[in-house]
């Protein structure tokens, strides 16, 4: 319980809003207004200073216990010498949840750990929860909430984020913004003093706006919970994690950023496969595949097919597609089909080369005829930017017939060119057409969807 409220709160205060820019407590505050939630927000600050922020002027409370209304969720952005006390008043207030902002304790070491410890039983004590501390904050887009001191334009989607790690929360933050991968949630899970990845899990299991869940993690404290949960969540979503700390040094520069215990690798790696957790290695690679497994269907069937107006892409994607177990369709009777969009001299044997003339006609035709048929499971179209087709035209082709299709099956995209493909892929992950600038990653993104659909498919027969 408590969870739900840093995602559905009603009211929302900010203890230590600043009216001074450049402030964490200001930063917050404006980013809840210009994100646009709804709900209420109250400024607490000691000196009960009016908190100007644009054109609204907020008056604020010199404690929580004077806001004259309810508070769902208290953001706390106070000096650690002052949480214990903040925390009980919280308490006192009926306040549900508390993301801690403030640093300063469990990643110090022991004494800071005690502080967060006797924080947490406080919280407890009055049916608190606590998020972090040492956070930047969380964001829910389906309800307008962003209470970080990250970006402020985060783009709505389907995919949760959850970060261990601070700066690199925000940093991907903006890189998502930049990248055009929609989010649901950002949720900045610092020193997991009460709040972990396995709570967070539950919710998003159950969050109807999230479709598969992003974790970079230094490292759990309770292993077997984590195990546990994420072994029931990946049954009905996907869960991809980045894993730092993989090497022995990594490993003890991951205990002392947030205090964790990043434990020997390879019990990660075991636990991650039997719990169907997809452990990418870079944060390009998990992103990769988040924008596939968070906006395409499972696939219904192992046949892949590739289509394509440059043979060595072509001869890239298959390659790729072989190094990761992916099976390339190959019933020539019914691959003929293609014949019907190419020059005599292109091939309908997968991969399918349209060839360089290939124009919006041909593209049209051969995606239709491959959403169409009923062995043809999963698609990548790929495409080497020509005069002949802009490559925004062929996104336009591709969003109108997936959509036509009803996107039943798994599609994507890969777009190698110059800046019109980079316009291309932009407007296709946009609407939630996983498109990629490189043949290998469009492949890779669509093997972790089957990996994670095997896994699931197995569970089930077991
Ligand atoms: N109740 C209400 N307001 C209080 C308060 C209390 N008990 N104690 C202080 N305040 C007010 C202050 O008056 C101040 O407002 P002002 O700007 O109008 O003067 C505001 O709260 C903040 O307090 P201040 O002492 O100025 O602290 P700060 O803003 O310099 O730093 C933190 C506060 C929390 C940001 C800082 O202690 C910290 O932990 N920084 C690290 C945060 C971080 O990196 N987190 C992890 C990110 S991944």
């Amino acid at each position: 319980m408590g969870v739900e409220a840093l995602f559905e709160p009603r009211s929302i205060a900010v203890i230590g809003a600043s009216e001074k820019p450049g402030k964490i407590g200001y930063a917050i505050m404006k980013n809840l207004i210009e994100y646009g939630y709804e709900g209420k927000i109250y400024a607490v600050n000691v000196k009960g200073v009016e908190i100007k922020i644009g054109n609204r002027v907020f008056k604020s409370y010199k404690s929580i216990l004077d806001v004259p209304d309810e508070v769902d969720m208290a953001v706390i952005v106070v000096p650690a010498k002052f949480v214990p006390q903040v925390v009980d008043e919280c308490g006192k207030k009926g306040v549900k949840v508390l993301p801690i902002i403030t640093s300063g304790f469990g990643e110090l070491g022991e004494e800071g750990k005690k502080v967060e410890e006797q924080i947490v039983e406080t919280a407890h004590k009055y049916g608190m929860r606590i998020l972090g501390p040492n956070i930047f904050g969380v964001v829910y887009t389906p309800n307008k909430i962003n209470a970080t001191f990250g970006p402020t334009d985060v783009m709505p989607g389907s995919l949760a984020l959850i970060s261990q790690s601070g700066a690199l929360g925000i940093a991907l933050m903006g890189w998502t913004i930049l990248e055009k991968v929609g989010l649901s949630a950002v949720v900045s899970i610092g020193n997991k003093s009460d709040i972990d990845d396995a709570d967070l899990l539950e919710y998003f299991k159950k969050d109807d706006n999230t479709k598969a869940i992003l974790i970079y993690m230094e490292g759990v404290t309770d292993g077997r919970k984590f195990m546990e949960t994420a072994k029931e969540v990946s049954k009905k979503k996907p869960i991809i994690t980045i894993k730092a700390g993989r090497s022995e040094r990594g490993a003890k520069a991951a205990a002392s950023h947030t205090g964790s215990l990043a434990g020997a690798d390879k019990i990660y790696d075991a636990a991650f496969k039997q719990s169907g957790v997809l452990r990418a290695l870079t944060i390009g690679e998990a992103f990769d595949w988040a924008r596939t497994l968070g906006n395409l269907p499972e696939p219904e069937g192992e046949n892949v097919v590739i289509l394509t107006n440059g043979g060595g892409i072509g001869v890239m994607a298959t390659d790729a597609a072989e190094e990761e177990g992916l099976h390339l369709y190959d019933n020539l009777e019914e691959l003929k089909v293609f014949a019907n969009y190419m020059p005599p001299f292109g091939s309908y044997k997968n991969p399918v080369d349209l060839t360089g003339m290939a124009g919006a006609e041909s593209y049209e035709g051969a995606i239709k005829a491959a959403l169409e048929h009923p062995e043809m499971h999963s698609i990548a179209v790929l495409y080497c930017q020509t005069a002949v087709l802009d490559p925004r035209d062929l996104a336009k082709v591709v969003i109108r017939e997936y959509n036509e299709s009803g996107r039943k099956k798994p599609l994507v995209v890969a777009i190698v060119g110059g800046i019109e493909a980079k316009e291309a892929i932009d407007i296709l992950n946009e609407k939630g057409i996983p498109a990629y600038p490189e043949p290998e990653r469009a492949i890779k993104a669509l093997s972790a969807l089957y990996r994670w659909s095997r896994w699931k498919n197995k569970q089930k027969s077991e």
